[in-house]
């Protein structure tokens, strides 16, 4: 039985900064003793002696190093992960984000997607399927779905393509059946979609930015989704700053709900959708502002430059409109900021306020329709 009083509280502390410093994840309070078990088992795999030899490893930059973090974050990160996650923001890929850019670069015929924080490869998969589903003529694309993660068991799981029925907790039973062989409670996945998703085990803190992997730039889309809510303030911005720039002109951004709440979100343009906000790299190179489709779509609302800079006007004229996907953007919207924020436009009523008023009309439109 592993004691974790062998870790004294200053040196536990170093350990969840160090942590923090490599991979953005933030260890919180109630997860330290389950992390303090985790080091000494780690200390004793590479027959260390004690906690302060082991922090000594982890902070050298030596191969050894090197390979013991790896070790180590198989341990830390939660790889949970499951097919189409998010019905909402799948249905929002699949109707109009995905169309838009297929659209759009119909000329080139150049897709290239990023999962970011992939695990063990569901949200890729479910990528690729959708794109399977949406271009008839596939095989004229050039496509990339690259899948990067820190953890690389999660990445060999993933190249197995093999999963258990817990991974499809929301599938469509008409995709399963198309697209997997179901044999003793193992789903197999169909090696045609297997081959359209390629994985990188790297660090979205550190190997980002690294201009020489050439896999790793004008990305059309990244998905970065339930990676942010580990992440540390800090972290989330440095990686944001990373994507900004590994996307193209006009390329989105999809994180999880919320996930950017605090951050400053100048260099995009955040579109917020009933089913999600959807962030847009926007910069003067070269764009021909007539190629951005999605201006002119009905139930969306463009808000300019950052959250921060909420236009007051758009959200009360969505709140006006009795139209239940206008104020279910409104609602969106009103997420993304700081519960405390007040809106003068709206009588000084906080986010939250009006969060709350909103959820309970809809829910009542919703009680009334079913
Ligand atoms: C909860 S899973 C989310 C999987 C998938 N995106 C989804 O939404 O279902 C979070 C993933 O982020 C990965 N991750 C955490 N920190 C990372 C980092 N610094 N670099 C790359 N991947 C990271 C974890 O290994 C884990 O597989």
């Amino acid at each position: 039985m592993l004691n974790s009083l062998s870790l004294n509280e200053e040196l536990l502390s170093a350990f969840v900064r160090l942590i923090a410093k490599h991979s953005g994840i933030e260890i919180r309070e109630r997860e330290q003793t389950a992390l303090s078990e985790k080091i000494l088992l780690r200390m004793k795999a590479v027959k260390l002696d004690s906690p302060a030899n082991y922090y000594q490893l982890l902070n050298s930059s030596t191969p050894n190093s090197y390979k013991e973090w790896k070790s180590l974050m198989i341990l830390i990160t939660n790889v949970e992960s499951f097919f189409f996650r998010d019905t909402d923001q799948f249905a929002l890929l699949r109707d109009r984000i995905l169309p838009e850019l297929i659209q759009r670069k119909q000329n080139n015929k150049t897709l290239r997607i990023c999962s970011a924080g992939c695990s063990s490869g569901e949200e890729p998969y479910s990528l690729a399927i959708l794109l399977k589903e949406l271009l008839p003529e596939l095989e004229q694309w050039n496509l990339t779905i690259l899948g990067i993660d820190i953890n690389q068991e999660a990445l060999q799981k993933a190249q197995t393509g093999i999963y258990r029925p817990w991974s499809f907790r929301r599938v469509d039973v008409d995709i399963i059946k198309r697209y997997f062989r179901v044999t003793n409670n193992h789903y197999h996945l169909n090696p045609s979609i297997m081959q359209m998703v390629k994985f990188q085990n790297l660090n979205l803190l550190e190997n980002l930015s690294n201009q020489s992997n050439l896999e790793l730039r004008e990305f059309d889309l990244i998905l970065c989704r339930n990676v942010f809510i580990y992440f540390e303030s800090s972290a989330i911005e440095k990686v944001l700053n990373q994507f900004y720039k590994a996307l193209q002109p006009l390329g989105y951004l999809i994180t999880g709900h919320a996930e950017l709440y605090g951050q400053n979100l100048n260099q995009f343009q955040a579109n917020v959708f009933p089913e999600s906000v959807v962030y847009q790299r926007i910069d003067g190179d070269g764009i021909d502002t007539a190629r951005r489709p999605l201006h002119s779509e009905a139930n969306y609302l463009p808000t300019k430059n950052s959250l921060w800079e909420l236009n007051q006007g758009d959200l009360v004229s969505a709140l006006e409109k009795s139209n239940v996907k206008m104020q279910q953007a409104a609602l969106n919207l009103l997420k993304q900021l700081p519960p405390g924020t007040q809106i003068p436009k709206l009588g000084n009523l906080t986010a939250a306020e009006l969060i709350a008023q909103l959820e309970t009309a809809l829910q009542a439109i919703n009680r009334e329709s079913t």
